[in-house]
């Protein structure tokens, strides 16, 4: 019978070099894993014109036949189960000269040595304790070496200077010894700068960490949505079923032990927000937890005075909750409503900003993954009602139109059969004005007392607000006063926008004033209350500016 059998292809030796990325980052981590697993506690690296001394105190290669055995190893078993080393890392110094030293015993692997031309092994006549490898690289440097070494547990020392050498986890950690790893939830301010600069060159998004003995190699993984935990993995050197993918290892491979170690970490970030003084978990988290065996308390009461929610600016007028006023006595805004809940929510919340009431009125916003809570059963608004008065003036506004009315009541009824109603100074049209054309979306009602009572960008919030793809921000708030400015101009009339002209500019002149005369030469006189008086003289002839 015909058959078939798997082999290595001793092509692959000619393209081993290209199993590395040729960073020197990959060169670090394989030379130093190297040295940790041959047992070493120290490592000198010097740097001298250009050629790159590593020195190890380990026990020495024994065979070294085994350098140039792509996807042979000589570790002992123990290490072969745990570390499940691939018999390629020495190859990331190809296509270099290098300079091999243990046992009493030398050899240099050329270029062609690397792809399959014989090696000698000679006889060394120093020799040295331990591993000496000599070849040609950039520098290896502190900035190049410390983040890879500060996690190995081994003491590097860079052209005659200790780098950084600290524990991955504390004493806190948790010992899953079934996955071969010790566990520690942190929250970001918790981790160290180390720990930090391990997360550089991955997504910045990635909050798990596994140290394989001091190369760290990060995921994305979330079992509680909030509270921003990260997870350090520190793997112990028992054996275990977590694999890095070759040849790369920069990622862990999909298998079932990593399915068992997201079940541990989701336990850990349960065990962790256990012991803070409170939580915001959603929820369906809190259920889980539960589940988990692990009895949480109740979710912070976590919620927004409004019901619009304040993010960008220009935000819209603020909903002040009382202090001390109990989240029981406030209102959740239904976002279920059948038509018009968007002009439904603005009004609910503007009548909470600008009524007036014997006791508060306080709409809130509760995220729906907090259903389930005690706390977030509140009663609700039902039905929202405005009372628009007679129309005075109206204009189309930037992505809408804006209309001043003689008068505007809003009126709520809640789900406790409660009745909520006040004159407001603004609302928002529950449907589209007749005469707005197509596009426009946002109908603004106002009332003349709007112009004194609102601040321009709280009016600009309800009619589209800032484009982000157009002007910059300051731009388009100076048009849109512009725009306002008019409108309010147009609805008094030339000669009562001039008056308060007038009055604006004459505002807060001291002391008090009791009349003001200004005569067409441009002399303005004024006359005080305490009987004194001051003439301002138009220029005599030009003045010239002041040096700047
Ligand atoms: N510093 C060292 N001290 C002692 N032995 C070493 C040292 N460096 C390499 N060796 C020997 O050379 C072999 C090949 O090393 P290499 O780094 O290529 O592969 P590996 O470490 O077995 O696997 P991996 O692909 O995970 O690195 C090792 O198995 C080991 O026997
Ligand atoms: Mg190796």
């Amino acid at each position: 019978m015909e058959s078939i059998q798997a082999v290595v292809n001793p092509r692959l030796l000619t393209k081993a070099s290209r199993l590395f990325t040729g960073a020197l980052e990959g060169r670090v981590i394989e030379i130093l894993q190297n040295a940790r697993r041959a047992g070493a506690t120290e490592v000198h690296i010097t740097n001298k014109d250009g050629i790159v001394t590593v020195r190890d105190n380990g026990r020495g290669i024994e065979d070294f036949a085994r350098l140039l055995d792509l996807g042979g190893s000589d570790w002992d078993d123990s290490l072969e189960h745990s570390e499940d080393p691939a018999g390629v890392g020495i190859f990331c110094l190809a296509p270099q000269e290098v300079t091999i030293r243990s046992n009493g015993k030398l050899a240099t692997i050329a270029e062609d040595g690397w792809t399959g031309a014989p090696v000698a092994i000679q006889k060394d006549p120093d020799p040295v304790a331990g591993t000496l490898l000599e070849f040609r690289d950039e520098a290896w440097n502190a900035s190049a070496v410390d983040r890879n070494a500060v996690f190995t547990g081994l003491n590097v020392i860079v052209d005659a200077k200790e780098s950084p050498s600290l524990p991955f986890v504390s004493t806190q950690a948790v010992a899953y010894p079934e996955l071969g790893c010790r566990i520690e939830v942190r929250q970001s301010p918790d981790l160290n700068p180390w720990h930090h600069s391990s997360m550089r060159g991955y997504w910045h998004g990635n909050n798990v960490l596994v140290n394989f003995h001091g190369q760290v190699v990060t995921f994305d993984y979330h079992p509680v949505s909030v509270h921003m935990l990260h997870y350090l993995v520190d793997m112990t050197g028992d054996p275990t079923g977590i694999r890095l993918m070759l040849p790369a290892r920069t990622r862990l491979v999909e298998n079932d032990a990593l399915k068992l170690l997201k079940d541990a970490l989701e336990l850990e970030a349960f065990r962790y927000v256990e012991r803070l003084d409170h939580h915001i978990l959603p929820y369906k988290e809190y259920l889980r937890a539960t589940e988990l065996g692990i009895t949480l308390p109740e979710a912070k009461p976590t919620f927004s005075a409004g019901a619009l929610t304040v993010g960008d600016p220009p935000e819209p007028v603020e909903v002040v909750m009382p202090k001390d006023f109990p989240l029981g006595k406030c209102y959740r805004f239904k976002n279920d409503l059948p038509d018009g809940a968007d002009s439904d929510a603005a009004n609910v919340h503007l009548l909470a900003a600008l009524g007036k009431f014997d006791q508060p009125f306080v709409p809130v916003d509760i995220r729906e993954c907090y259903n389930g809570y005690s706390w977030a059963k509140l009663p609700v608004v039902d039905k929202v009602d405005v009372a628009v008065g007679t129309e005075i003036h109206q204009e189309m506004m930037w992505s809408g139109t804006l209309a001043c009315v003689e008068s505007l009541t809003i009126k709520v009824h809640t789900s406790d059969g409660r009745v909520f109603s006040s004159p407001v100074c603004m609302a928002i049209a529950p449907v589209k004005a007749a005469k707005a054309p197509a596009w426009a979306e946002d109908h603004v009602l106002v009332t003349p007392q709007a112009q004194e009572q609102l601040c321009t960008s709280e009016i600009w919030h309800h009619l589209g607000g800032w484009y982000d793809d157009g002007d910059t921000y300051d731009t388009q708030e100076f048009q849109f006063q512009k725009e306002l400015d008019r409108f309010w101009m147009r609805l008094v009339g030339p000669e009562e926008h001039r008056r308060r002209q007038i009055l604006s500019a004459i505002e807060g002149i001291k002391p008090d004033w009791s009349t003001i005369q200004v005569t067409p030469d441009g002399t303005v006189h004024i006359r005080f209350t305490d009987g004194s008086g001051r003439s301002l003289m138009p220029p005599t002839a030009a003045v010239p500016r002041a040096a700047d």
